[in-house]
C-alpha cells in the first residue's frame, strides 16, 4: 500500500511535466508551425476560419468577395477576405522568407453588360473586418483609394484578375497584374492571347507560386480543361522581393471590387501551402527542449527529496503515536489507573512552570507545586525530563507501581499526563516538604525547622517509612522494590507523617517467581547502597533494608550519609561514626545534639541499633523490614550485631545465627535469583 503510494508520488511530476510539454507543443505547432489549408467548396461552417468585411461572406459553396445577386445592389462595392491564421513570411533576424503556394478556383459571373472590375488574390498587413480603404470601388479593386494609391504605408500586394479597362495604363478587360500599394500593376500580362475568359462564369484556375530562396513569383492561369502548356507554364515569372514591401507576418486573402458595371466575385476553392521558415518561436522550443528534460530532473529530485523528508516525519510521527498509545495501553491496563490530566490544565496550575514554583529536583525530572483550579487542590506536579525514552520508562514504572499500591505512608498519586512529548506526573502536595530539607536546615541556620523536627516526629518518621517498606516487601499483591530509599524522596504532610515517594526507579517482583530478565543496572543513590549491590549488580529486599538502615541512622543523627568508599568495604560516614560509638558503649552519643537531649534514651538506642543492624555489611545479617518494624514496636527483640563493624566479605555467607525469628527467604531476597518485572 504505501509502495504503491511511493510509485504515484514519483510518477504524477513525470505525468503532469509530460501533460505540460505536449499542451506547449500543441500551442506552439499553432503558432509556428508553416501556414496550410485546404478548402475544396466552402460551406457556411468555414465562415469562422475567416477575417470578412462588410460584403464578403460564404453563400453558395463559394466565398463571395463583393457579396452575392440576391437581390441586393452590388453597384460601387469593395470587400476583402482574409484567412484568420497569419503566414510568418519573412524572419528579419534570419533574413529567410517563406515560399508558398496559393491555388485557387475564380469564378465571375458578369452582372452588367460589359462587366466589372476585378478580383485579386492579396497580402497584407495584418488587420482587422473594417480595414478596407473607404471609396476602394471599381477601378481601386479594393485594395486603395484616392489618396491611398502609391502609398507604401497600404503594406499590400495583389495579383490582380482585371475584367476591365478602367484607366488608361489598363492593359484590357482580361489581364494578370501584379500590384504592389498601387492599382497600377508593375506587371500585367492579357489571358486572352491564352485562351482564358475571366468573366465568362466558368471557374478558372489560378496559381500564384513564391519561392522564398530565389525570390522569384510565379503566375499559372488556366481553364479546368486546359491542361499542358498553360498548367505547365506560368503566365508572369518575375523575381521579386516580398520582404522589402511587406511586414513579417501578413494575412492571405483576396479583395474584389464593383462600379457601375459589376459581376459576382467568387472563390470556388482554395488550397494554400507555405515552407516553415525557422522563426523566434522555434528557437524559444529549443530552449525548452533543453530546459525540460533539466527542469524535470529537478522536480524529480527535488519532489524525491521532499518525499524523504514527508515519510520520516510520518514515520516519527507513527513512533511517537506508537509510545503515546503505548504509554496509555500501559498505563490503562493498570488496576487502579489513575486520572489522567490535559497539559493544558497542569500548565495553569503551575503557571506554565514558573520556576517560583519547584519544589525539588530528582533524578528524572523536576517537581512543581501547583494549584489545580477545579479541585481548588494543591498538588505536586513532577515534569520529567524531555531527553530519552527513560523518562516514558520512569513514568510507566511510577504511576502503574504507586498506581496499584495504597498506604497511608506512601505518596498518593492523583494523575499522570502524556502530551506534545511532556511525561508529567500529579502527587498529593505535601505542605512540610521533604525530609532532608528539614533534617539539614539548621545547617543554614533555620532554627525553627529543628524544632519542628524533634525526636517523636522522628521517630514517627522511621517507624512510618518501615511500615511503608514492610508493606512494599511484605504486604501488597506484588513485591515491590523501591531502590531509592533516601531522605529526599521522604515527603512529610502537614502533620510531619513521613510519606515514601519517587517511585521512578521501584520495580515490582514477581512473587510466583516467573523469571524473566533481570537488570543488571545498578541504581539507587551513592551513600545509600549496600557494599554488595556493586558485586551483584541488582536491587533485592536486603539492599532495601541497608538503605533503610542509613535513612534510620541518617533521621536520628542528624548527620548526612556521607560518600560512601571501597576501603571501608563500600561504608560510609555515619555508619563508621555510630558503630564507632556503639565499641565505646555511648552509642546514645551519636543522637544529633540538636535535640538538646530532649528524647527517650531507650527508644534511641533501640533506633540506632536497629540502624546499625540494617547496614550490617553482610546482607544475611540484616532484619527484614517485618522484623525492623516488630523492633520498632516492641513487638520483636534487637538482634545482636558485633561491637566491632564487621568487614565486607565477598562473596558474602549465611552465619545465619543471628537472624531475627520469623524470617523466611522469600522472593526478591539475596539468596534467590531476583526477578524483576518491566525494563
Ligand atoms: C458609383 O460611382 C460613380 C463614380 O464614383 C458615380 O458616378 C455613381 O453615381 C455611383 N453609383 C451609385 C449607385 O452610387
Ligand atoms: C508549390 O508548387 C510547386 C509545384 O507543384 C512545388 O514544387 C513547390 O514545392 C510548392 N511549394 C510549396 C511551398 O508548397
Ligand atoms: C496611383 O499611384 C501611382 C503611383 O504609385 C500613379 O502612377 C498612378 O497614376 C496612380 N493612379 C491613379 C488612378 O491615381
Amino acid at each position: 500500500m504505501y509502495h504503491l503510494g511511493k510509485i504515484s508520488y514519483l510518477t504524477f511530476p513525470i505525468h503532469l511535466l509530460f501533460i505540460v510539454i505536449l499542451l506547449l507543443e500543441v500551442f506552439l505547432d499553432l503558432r509556428v508551425d508553416c501556414l496550410s489549408f485546404t478548402y475544396p467548396s466552402f460551406t457556411k461552417e468555414n465562415e469562422n476560419d475567416f477575417i470578412t468585411t462588410d460584403h464578403s461572406y460564404i453563400a453558395f459553396n463559394a466565398i463571395q468577395v463583393t457579396g452575392d445577386a440576391r437581390g441586393a445592389s452590388i453597384t460601387n462595392l469593395s470587400g476583402r477576405i482574409w484567412y484568420s491564421q497569419p503566414l510568418n513570411l519573412w524572419n528579419r533576424k534570419k533574413n529567410i522568407t517563406t515560399s508558398f503556394n496559393s491555388t485557387f478556383v475564380i469564378n465571375i459571373k458578369p452582372e452588367s453588360d460589359p462587366s466589372g472590375e476585378e478580383l485579386a488574390f492579396i497580402l497584407t498587413k495584418e488587420s482587422g473586418p473594417d480595414s478596407i480603404p473607404n471609396n476602394s470601388y471599381g477601378q481601386w479593386l479594393g485594395i486603395v483609394n484616392a489618396s491611398t494609391n502609391g502609398s507604401s504605408t497600404s503594406n499590400i500586394f495583389a495579383v490582380e484578375f482585371d475584367t476591365r479597362k478602367s484607366y488608361l495604363d489598363d492593359l484590357d478587360d482580361n489581364h494578370v497584374g501584379i500590384d504592389i500599394n498601387s492599382i497600377n500593376p508593375v506587371n500585367q500580362v492579357s489571358l486572352t492571347d491564352r485562351g482564358v475568359n475571366l468573366s465568362r462564369a466558368i471557374d478558372v484556375i489560378a496559381s500564384v507560386r513564391y519561392d522564398g530562396e530565389s525570390k522569384i513569383l510565379k503566375v499559372y492561369t488556366f481553364m479546368t480543361n486546359q491542361t499542358g502548356d498553360n498548367e505547365r507554364n506560368p503566365i508572369i515569372s518575375m523575381p521579386l522581393d516580398l520582404s522589402s514591401f511587406l511586414s513579417e507576418d501578413v494575412l492571405v486573402g483576396f479583395s474584389a471590387s464593383t462600379g457601375i458595371y459589376n459581376q459576382l466575385n467568387c472563390i470556388k476553392a482554395w488550397n494554400f501551402t507555405s515552407t516553415e521558415i525557422g522563426n523566434d518561436h522555434k528557437v524559444s522550443l529549443l530552449w525548452l527542449w533543453i530546459l525540460i528534460p533539466i527542469i524535470s530532473v529537478l522536480v524529480i529530485f527535488l519532489g524525491g527529496v521532499c518525499l524523504y523528508f514527508i515519510s520520516r516525519k510520518k514515520k516519527e510521527r507513527m513512533q511517537v503515536l506508537d509510545q503515546d498509545e503505548n504509554i496509555e495501553i500501559q498505563i490503562q491496563n493498570s488496576a487502579n489507573a489513575p486520572q489522567r490530566f490535559q497539559l493544558k490544565d497542569l500548565k495553569r496550575a503551575t503557571g506554565n512552570f514558573d520556576p517560583k514554583n519547584i519544589l525539588g529536583r530528582g533524578g528524572c525530572g523536576v517537581v512543581f507545586k501547583g494549584l489545580l483550579a477545579d479541585h481548588n487542590k494543591e498538588v505536586a506536579v513532577k515534569k520529567f525530563f524531555k531527553d530519552s525514552s527513560q523518562g516514558a520508562k520512569d513514568l510507566i514504572a511510577e504511576v502503574t507501581t504507586i498506581g496499584n499500591l495504597h498506604h497511608k505512608n506512601l505518596v498518593k498519586l492523583i494523575g499522570w499526563c502524556y502530551e506534545s512529548n511532556e511525561l508529567l506526573v500529579v502527587y498529593e502536595f505535601m505542605p512540610n516538604g521533604s525530609l532532608d530539607r528539614l533534617i539539614f536546615c539548621e545547617e543554614k541556620g533555620e532554627i525553627r525547622g529543628r524544632l519542628r523536627l524533634n525526636w517523636e516526629r522522628r521517630h514517627g518518621i522511621i517507624c512510618g517509612i518501615a511500615q511503608a517498606l514492610d508493606y512494599l516487601h511484605n504486604g501488597c499483591q506484588k513485591r515491590v522494590l523501591h531502590r531509592d530509599i533516601k531522605a529526599s524522596n521522604i515527603m512529610l504532610d502537614s502533620e510531619f507523617n513521613a510519606q515514601l515517594g519517587d517511585f521512578g526507579l521501584a520495580r515490582t517482583v514477581q512473587v510466583n517467581g516467573k523469571t524473566h530478565h533481570s537488570t543488571k543496572e545498578i541504581a539507587g543513590t551513592i551513600g545509600y547502597m549496600a557494599p554488595e549491590s556493586f558485586h551483584i549488580g541488582r536491587a533485592t529486599v536486603e539492599t532495601d533494608v541497608f538503605a533503610f538502615g542509613v535513612l534510620v541512622l541518617e533521621v536520628a543523627c542528624g548527620r548526612k550519609p556521607g560518600k560512601q568508599n571501597e576501603e571501608n568495604g563500600y561504608s560510609n560516614r555515619v555508619i563508621e561514626c555510630v558503630w564507632d560509638m556503639y565499641k565505646i558503649g555511648r552509642i546514645i552519643d551519636a543522637i544529633d545534639v540538636k535535640l538538646e537531649r530532649e528524647f527517650d534514651e531507650e527508644q534511641a538506642e533501640c533506633v540506632l541499633i536497629l540502624g546499625l543492624a540494617c547496614c550490617h555489611p553482610n546482607p544475611y545479617e540484616r532484619p527484614s523490614m517485618k522484623t525492623a518494624l516488630q523492633i520498632l514496636t516492641g513487638e520483636s527483640v534487637l538482634p545482636n550485631i558485633p561491637t566491632e563493624r564487621p568487614a565486607f566479605v565477598w562473596p558474602v555467607r549465611a552465619q545465619s545465627t543471628n537472624k531475627a525469628a520469623g524470617d523466611s527467604l522469600q522472593e526478591g531476597q539475596l539468596t534467590q535469583i531476583t526477578v524483576l518485572s518491566g525494563r
